[in-house]
């Protein structure tokens, strides 16, 4: 198990209203799994994702990533574990729009214990999402494909057990969009654990599990069979 969730609640407090964001889900991965998350828009995916990539914190419940209870940890403990076994792909790419891909991809490992040799980790990557000849671009020369491949570059930087991305096909054309799917299947196909939030159907058919959310809560859980 790489990831389990129990009972995990996420409430937000605007003015004198309280939202309640996660309701109370349990939710368990297996290592090796390729899971989409998927359910309307306010239904609690991006308030999931954020917490199983440790960029959040839950109200309450608990959460337990491979063997480690991460729910009770402090900033500084969960930004290492951050750092040493999540890959964070967003939507928007999030990259530094003045800064060359190479540097882009190194960044994770200005903040890692052992760094190694980052620049050549960080070409390694880059040609692993095919991006050989554009390493001294910088994001505004590059197309919103060949962006987000910079940043799955920089998410497998520090080969992360566990591929986070919410919605990254998002803001991409089909054609594109099939082309990053293909090389989140090869990268599950390798081994890593991989967990997509999407609207799209298309999408959801590259992955080996579909869990819907409603209203903070868990409305459905199937798997199926993977496109590949
Ligand atoms: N930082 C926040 N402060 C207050 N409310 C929030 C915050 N983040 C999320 N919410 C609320 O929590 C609920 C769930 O939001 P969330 O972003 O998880 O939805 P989502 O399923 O990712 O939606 P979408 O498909 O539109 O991205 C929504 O009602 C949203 O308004
Ligand atoms: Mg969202």
């Amino acid at each position: 198990m790489i990831i389990r969730v129990t009972n995990l609640r996420r409430e937000f407090t605007v003015g004198v209203e309280t939202i309640r964001a996660l309701a109370g889900v349990d939710l368990s991965i297996e290592r090796g799994e390729m899971v989409a998350i998927m359910g309307s828009s306010g239904s609690g995916k991006s308030t999931l994702m954020n917490i199983l990539g440790c960029l959040d914190r839950p109200t309450s419940g608990t959460y337990e990533l491979d063997g480690k209870f991460v729910s009770g940890m402090d900033e500084k403990e969960l930004a290492g574990v951050r750092n040493e076994k999540i890959g964070f792909v967003f939507q928007s790419f999030e990259l530094l729009p003045r800064t060359p891909a190479l540097a882009n991809v190194e960044l994770p490992l200005l903040y890692a214990k052992q760094p190694g040799d980052r620049q050549a980790r960080a070409v390694r990557a880059l040609e692993r999402v095919g991006l050989a000849d554009r390493m001294d671009h910088r994001p505004n020369q590059l197309s919103g494909g060949q962006k987000q491949r910079v940043a799955v570059a920089r998410a497998l930087l520090t080969d992360p057990a566990l591929l986070l991305a919410d919605e990254p096909t998002g803001n991409l054309d089909t054609k594109t969009t099939e082309e990053i799917m293909r090389l989140f299947a090869d990268l599950h196909d390798e081994g890593r654990t991989v967990v997509i939030v999407t609207h799209e159907p298309e999408i959801a058919e590259w992955c080996t599990r579909v869990v819907r959310l409603r209203d903070g809560l868990i409305d459905s859980d199937e798997s199926v069979e993977p496109r590949r």
